[in-house]
């Protein structure tokens, strides 16, 4: 048989992961078919250098592929089947103010989880929205797979103020943690195991992991976690030849101390936040956070590679690569375009999935995807413990919605208070004031 080929945009052609997304669409192009690769950003001159690399990579690999790169949402979004959505609303400047700021105070200062990641909501709402649109307008059949932070925020909006949209939103971090867990357990894949998962984007917990026999490899992997967290054995033998930053072999690491709380389940890496939030500021350096390791490594490395490639008119020796955990978008594209029922973690709507939750929550759980979109699966019931955290967060979540929707100063502090990485509301109020200064171009007008 064959497949229908696809006409991709990718919505934040300027982020960092954008030539390793391409580069794994060519990888992948024997079971995801390609005829037509788009770039839109707004900012035309960022998205320039990556679109200049890719351009000369595709013509080399995949010539029948059509590119252009447009700031023009217009000639962006036409004729679209897949938009793969990576925006970074107010970029790596206004990141560092989100992780800089609550620092002041004592706060955890992080991309998508406490004050930071609010401020970064407050920020990404309308910018995915205003995505929404444009493919609505032009391409009102087209899939969006959202992978634009904070994911759980951003999950909420749109289910709130674009309830019809054919938007999917993603997060690779339960991906990422799983190429651990094959390597802990020995395995080539993590698609060599079959696992049950539920919660809400960055705090969610692993509830079942069997193989493709059904033998379950559980007892294992907590034996493991408990003692070592995430950490591979290849990297505790200094084995490893992964080039993981000290920053994320922390996370991996602390992981241990998050999975004592739990003896039936093992934890997302972002719980540590939660859990532990005055740990986590005791490490955090306020002069330089991880949008400084970002912006000195990652982004340095990629933009310096695709200049690079310009400058030589070839790719033929780039070390630009396929970015692993990104293959988890061509499933879901493969999935949606082919009807392929592979199942994977998605960011849906709760809608009885866990049966003693609110119905309305956005929640990250397996789902079927067939060409008509995710079926949920069923969760069932979730323990106290859990379900005690995902309220109090969920409400955090809801009422950023709110307060971009109302403008309400009120709602934000709320949420600012209710976030179990903030101890009291004075320190709450005071960080949402600062947060308000420095948001004043990116952020409604609040009263
Ligand atoms: P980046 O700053 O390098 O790239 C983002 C791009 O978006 C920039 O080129 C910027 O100009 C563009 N942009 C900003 N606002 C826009 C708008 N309104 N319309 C169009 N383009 C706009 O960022 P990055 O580090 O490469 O990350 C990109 C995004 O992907 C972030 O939101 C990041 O958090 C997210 N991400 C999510 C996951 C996940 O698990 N869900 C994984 C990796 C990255
Ligand atoms: C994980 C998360 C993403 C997040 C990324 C941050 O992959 O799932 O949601 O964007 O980490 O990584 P960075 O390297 O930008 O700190
Ligand atoms: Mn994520």
């Amino acid at each position: 048989m064959t497949l229908k080929k696809q006409s991709i945009l990718v919505a934040g052609g300027g982020s960092t992961f954008t030539p390793g997304i391409i580069m794994m669409l060519l990888d992948n192009l024997d079971t995801f078919p390609i005829r037509q690769i788009k770039f839109y950003d707004n900012d035309g001159d960022r998205q320039k250098q990556i679109a200049d690399a890719c351009e000369i990579i595709l013509n080399e690999r995949a010539p029948e592929i059509k590119f252009i790169a447009t700031t023009d949402p217009e000639t962006a979004f036409t004729d679209i089947d897949f938009v793969m959505a990576h925006i970074r609303v107010g970029k790596y400047a206004m990141r560092e103010k989100d992780e800089k700021i609550p620092l002041k105070y004592g706060v955890i200062g992080q991309e998508t989880c406490g004050p930071g990641g609010i401020a970064y909501g407050m920020r990404s709402i309308g910018g995915v929205l205003e995505l929404i649109d444009y493919m609505e307008a032009y391409s009102p059949d087209a899939w969006m797979l959202n992978y634009s932070n904070p994911a759980a925020i951003v999950a909420e909006a749109t289910r709130k103020l674009r309830p019809n949209s054919r938007i999917i939103n993603i997060c690779d971090m339960p991906v990422g943690i799983e190429y651990r867990m094959a390597d802990i357990l020995g395995l080539k894949s993590r698609k060599d195991f079959v696992v049950r998962y539920y919660g809400l984007n960055h705090f969610g917990w692993w509830t079942d992991i069997r193989d493709h026999e059904g033998n379950d490899l559980m007892p294992k992997l907590k034996e493991w976690v408990h003692e070592h967290g995430y950490v591979t054995p290849e990297e505790l033998a200094n084995t490893s030849e992964e080039d993981v930053e000290e920053s994320w072999m922390h996370t991996f690491e602390k992981a241990k101390e998050v999975s004592w709380l739990d003896e039936d389940t093992l934890p997302n890496t972002y719980l540590k936040y939660y859990m532990y939030p005055q740990d986590e500021v005791a490490v955090a350096n306020p002069d330089y956070t991880r949008a400084n390791e970002v912006m000195d490594h990652r982004e340095k490395q990629v933009f310096s590679e695709c200049n690079q490639v310009v400058n030589y008119g070839s790719g033929a020796e780039t070390t630009l690569k396929a970015d692993d955990h990104a293959s988890y978008i061509v499933d879901l594209a493969r999935a949606l375009a082919y009807n392929t029922r592979e199942r994977m973690l998605l960011i849906v709507e709760n809608n009885g999935s866990i049966v003693n939750f609110d119905p309305t929550a956005m929640v990250e759980i397996p789902c079927i995807i067939t060409s008509n979109g995710p079926e949920p699966l069923v969760t069932g019931e979730i323990p106290r413990f859990q379900k005690g955290l995902m309220e109090q967060q969920v409400a955090v979540e809801k009422l950023v919605v709110e307060a971009w929707s109302e403008g309400s100063y009120q709602k934000l502090w709320q949420a600012i208070t209710l976030s179990r990485t903030v101890p009291n509301a004075r320190i709450a109020k005071q960080i949402l004031d600062d947060l308000i200064e420095a948001n004043k171009s990116y952020w409604p007008e609040l009263s």
